[in-house]
């Protein structure tokens, strides 16, 4: 059975940019791949390459599990789980870690990114991040894994390293595909839309969280910055702002952007704001209410048990063969 695998990093808030870049195309695939098994984990590991607060990591952790069933994960299919649970993702990557070259990590943007924001104080592990993240994948074979535009290059690399295992130690593990939506894989941040909507920019009007309450996503959406053109239209190169808007909406409601445009064509901003703010509230609001009654329920710990037992047994024995295989050990 072909298997599709993802993972979120607990690192602040969830926004509306994960949903629609990652969540909800995980949700959609699981609809249409029925013939497939869907691993889905909290990225805890990876989110300590930064500096976290030990009780809001732990929250936070628990928060993006609930959110992800809460989104419409179909619970009998899915092996939810907590990266950290799970001693093989560390010691894979390690592994994976002798099998990268310096060079392939210092080309990844998203280090370059980070390192130069933070400029001291970068951690080691923030650098051999993709190693982990590969063995994450290649640890159960994943087939298919959905993430947003940004993630495109980890998985690139991912891909070279799990052939370069193969290929030195013989055929041993599966090499992934990502699956990258064609609309909504890189929402833009409402502010400033050069920039992609991130949890960890600190103007807060920049983007909608999945718990913002409907007034703060209606505000949010009016005051998101557009051009003075006055014309809705598709346009990424010269409105980039009204862009990311049409975007959005083409992603939550599952429309095409010309057909959005259409009806649209005729309106203003205002207007157009005005119901763009509508479709969000109630596309976020149902998923608050069921993550508040998923938050505190047993049924979330006993997934997150089923889960880590399932995965848990996979990766152990995988981990058996691929030590063997490395000559690691006495047999
Ligand atoms: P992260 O929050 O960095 O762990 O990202 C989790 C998932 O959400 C990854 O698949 C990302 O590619 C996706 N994602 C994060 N931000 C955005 C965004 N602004 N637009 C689309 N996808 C995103
Ligand atoms: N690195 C991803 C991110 O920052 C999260 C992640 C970690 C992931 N391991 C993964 C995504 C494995 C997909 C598959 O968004």
């Amino acid at each position: 059975m072909k298997r599709v695998l993802s993972g979120i990093k607990p690192t602040g808030t969830l926004t509306l940019g994960n949903y629609l870049g990652a969540i909800k195309q995980f949700v959609k695939l699981q609809r249409k791949m029925t013939d497939c098994e869907f691993y889905l984990f909290v990225a805890d590991m990876h989110a300590i390459t930064t500096r976290q607060v030990p009780s809001e990591l732990r929250k936070r952790s628990l928060d993006i599990a609930a959110m992800y069933l809460a989104c419409g994960l179909d619970k009998e299919r899915t092996i939810l789980f907590i990266q950290s649970e799970i001693n093989e993702h560390v010691e894979l990557g390690y592994i994976l870690q002798s099998n990268v070259y310096m060079g392939e990590l210092e080309r990844m943007t998203q280090f370059k990114d980070k390192a130069q924001k933070q400029e001291t104080s970068i951690t080691a592990s923030l650098f051999t991040y993709p190693a982990l993240m590969a063995a994450d994948i290649i640890l159960y074979d994943a087939d298919y894994v959905p993430v947003g535009d940004d993630q495109k290059q980890h998985l690139e690399l991912t891909r070279t390293i799990a052939s370069r295992f193969n290929n030195y130690y013989g055929d041993f593990f599966t090499v992934p595909e990502p699956i990258i939506p064609e609309v909504g894989a890189r929402i833009m941040d409402l502010q400033n839309p050069e920039k992609k909507m991130s949890k960890s920019e600190e103007n807060d009007k920049g983007y909608i969280t999945m718990f913002d309450d409907a007034e703060t996503i209606r505000r949010k959406i009016r005051s998101a910055v557009t051009d003075s053109e006055g014309v809705i239209r598709f346009d990424p190169q010269n409105q980039q702002g009204l862009a990311n808007l049409l975007t959005i909406y083409a992603s939550a409601t599952d429309r095409d952007i010309e057909d959005i445009v259409n009806q649209y064509k005729d309106s203003s901003y205002k207007d157009f704001k005005e119901d763009l703010g509508e479709v969000i509230v109630n596309l976020l609001v149902p998923i608050q209410e069921k993550y508040n009654e998923i938050i505190k329920s047993q049924e979330l710990q006993d997934l997150l048990d089923r889960g880590r037992d399932i995965a848990s047994d996979y990766a152990f024995k995988k981990m058996r063969k691929c030590k063997k295989k490395i000559g690691l050990g006495r047999k």
